[in-house]
């Protein structure tokens, strides 16, 4: 009995062998699907990311990075330290350290304050003139506080006699510990209605008067 020949046709290999496929069709099989084309002709860009997945991306990562900024600054703001306030406190000496009707600038570039001595009491007086905030000086020869920007002048004690200030300057709080030493602290003001308040001035006794 002879052996069966092959059939022609597409089940039909040239080794003889039925069921397998040609070279021909093997290769076409697995070469890449040819891109289709646009309407217009153009030929969609095939490569693993294409321009949308980039701006797609780079949108997420923008959105992403921008949740992640402001997550961070919430928790920093929730364990954010205490500011730091600036002393406002400070030792001024003694009594002594004062001539009787005098006014002391010595603390007026740390403290912004005057130390003024006059025969009974002692105050501290603070440096901003109650016009628009600007900083009065001393003027020993006329016996009086005048301010640079618009010319208000004040006594000793403080009290505006001329120029545009509305009110006399503020005092600060004063006092003496139990060893004589004078505290000043800027923080705690007193307007001139508050200059009968203690801490407002110190009244010296017989003792300091002559001293
Ligand atoms: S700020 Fe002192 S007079 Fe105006």
């Amino acid at each position: 009995m002879s052996p069966e020949m092959p059939k022609s046709g597409a089940a039909a290999s040239s080794d003889g062998l039925a069921g397998r496929v040609s070279p021909a069709s093997s290769t076409a099989s697995t070469l890449p699907p040819r891109p289709i084309a646009f309407e217009d002709g153009t030929v969609p860009d095939d490569h693993l990311w294409g321009r949308r997945d980039w701006l797609t991306r780079f949108g997420w990562t923008a959105v992403l990075g921008s949740l992640g900024i402001g997550t961070l600054a919430f928790v920093r703001l929730l364990y954010r330290r205490a500011p730091i306030e600036a002393p406002t406190l400070f030792q001024a000496g003694r009594v002594v350290d004062y001539a009787a009707n005098s006014v002391s600038d010595r603390y007026m570039a740390d403290w912004r304050v005057f130390i003024v001595r006059d025969a009974g009491r002692l105050f501290a007086i603070y440096g901003r003139c109650t016009h628009l905030g600007c900083t009065p000086r001393w003027k020993g020869r006329d016996h009086k506080f005048k301010c640079p920007c618009h010319g208000s002048g004040f006594t000793r004690a403080g009290v505006n006699f001329e120029g545009p200030a509305p009110r006399p300057l503020e005092r600060a709080r004063v006092w003496q510990d139990r060893d004589g030493r004078l505290w000043v602290d800027v923080a705690r003001r007193y307007r001139h209605d508050q200059w009968e308040l203690p801490g407002a001035c110190i009244e010296l006794g017989p003792e300091e008067r002559n001293a």
